[in-house]
């Protein structure tokens, strides 16, 4: 189950991320290099985490010209990160020519590809926010025509609120990856994050990886919370108790 914790390295500099990685190493699967660190430490940052022997989520989510996004996905896949996520809404094309060259890249290079997400609706969006662009639809009727698309174009999976759990192992079946922000663990305070489940519910809803910044990063001891939470995963992932 702690493989299936990701923490969010949400730091403005290499030292502060490279700290963390030190200290939780042991306890979370994977580190979530999102756009704040990488615009401050670049490649680098993600080369010093990899020789630490710790696996990486590149949180950059792509969105361009099909071409261009497939060329930036093939060089992350050189940089040996384990999981990387480009926008759903990008295209067809998009989806599918990137999927078929970080393939082809892996294979080149000898190296192991990295599991591709697509992101659907990001869980800030409200459905007043999709109509203001154009999208008539509900957030949960974007999401599975969304995962759905991502999934016929050869993405391993999204990243999806954890209310929207359920209704994209609908569209898409068990083996489809769904990887989840939002989570809280049962003690934390709610702070900026409105749509949030437990690490047990997340798990219980079908989640596969869950992502965790502030709440182990602010604890007063990180690793303990990290420990607690993959002990909240662990109850999530047992049958429920009968009543
Ligand atoms: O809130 P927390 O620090 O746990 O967030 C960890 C990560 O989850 C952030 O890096 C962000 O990318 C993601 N997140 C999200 N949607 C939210 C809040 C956070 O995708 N509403």
């Amino acid at each position: 189950m702690r493989r299936r914790l990701i923490f969010a390295l949400d730091v403005p500099t290499t030292n502060e991320a490279l700290e963390l990685v030190d200290l939780l190493k042991d306890e979370v699967g994977l580190f979530k290099v999102g756009k704040q660190l990488f615009v401050h430490g670049g490649p680098d940052v993600v080369k010093r985490i990899r020789k630490r022997k710790a696996d990486i989520f590149l949180d950059l989510k792509f969105h361009d010209i099909p071409r261009t996004v497939a060329k930036a996905a093939v060089e992350a896949t050189k940089l040996g990160v384990a999981m990387l996520d480009v926008h759903a809404t990008g295209s067809v094309e998009m989806m599918r020519q990137t999927a078929t060259e970080v393939s082809k890249a892996a294979k080149a290079y000898g190296l192991k590809r990295p599991k591709l997400l697509a992101i659907t609706v990001l869980t800030s969006l409200s459905k007043a926010d999709l109509a203001e662009v154009g999208v008539r639809s509900s957030v949960d009727n974007q999401v599975a025509r969304l995962a759905k698309l991502a999934r016929q174009c050869g993405m391993d999976g999204v990243v999806a609120s954890p209310l929207e759990v359920a209704t994209i192992r609908e569209a898409c079946g068990p083996r489809f990856l769904i990887v989840t922000p939002g989570v809280r663990p049962r003690s934390a305070d709610i702070e900026d994050q409105k749509r949030v489940m437990t690490p047990e519910e997340a798990i219980r809803a079908g989640s596969k990886y869950l992502v965790v910044g502030s709440p182990i990063r602010n604890a007063p001891d990180p690793v303990q919370a990290a420990r607690d939470i993959v002990a909240e995963m662990r109850r999530g992932a047992r049958p429920p108790r009968k009543a």
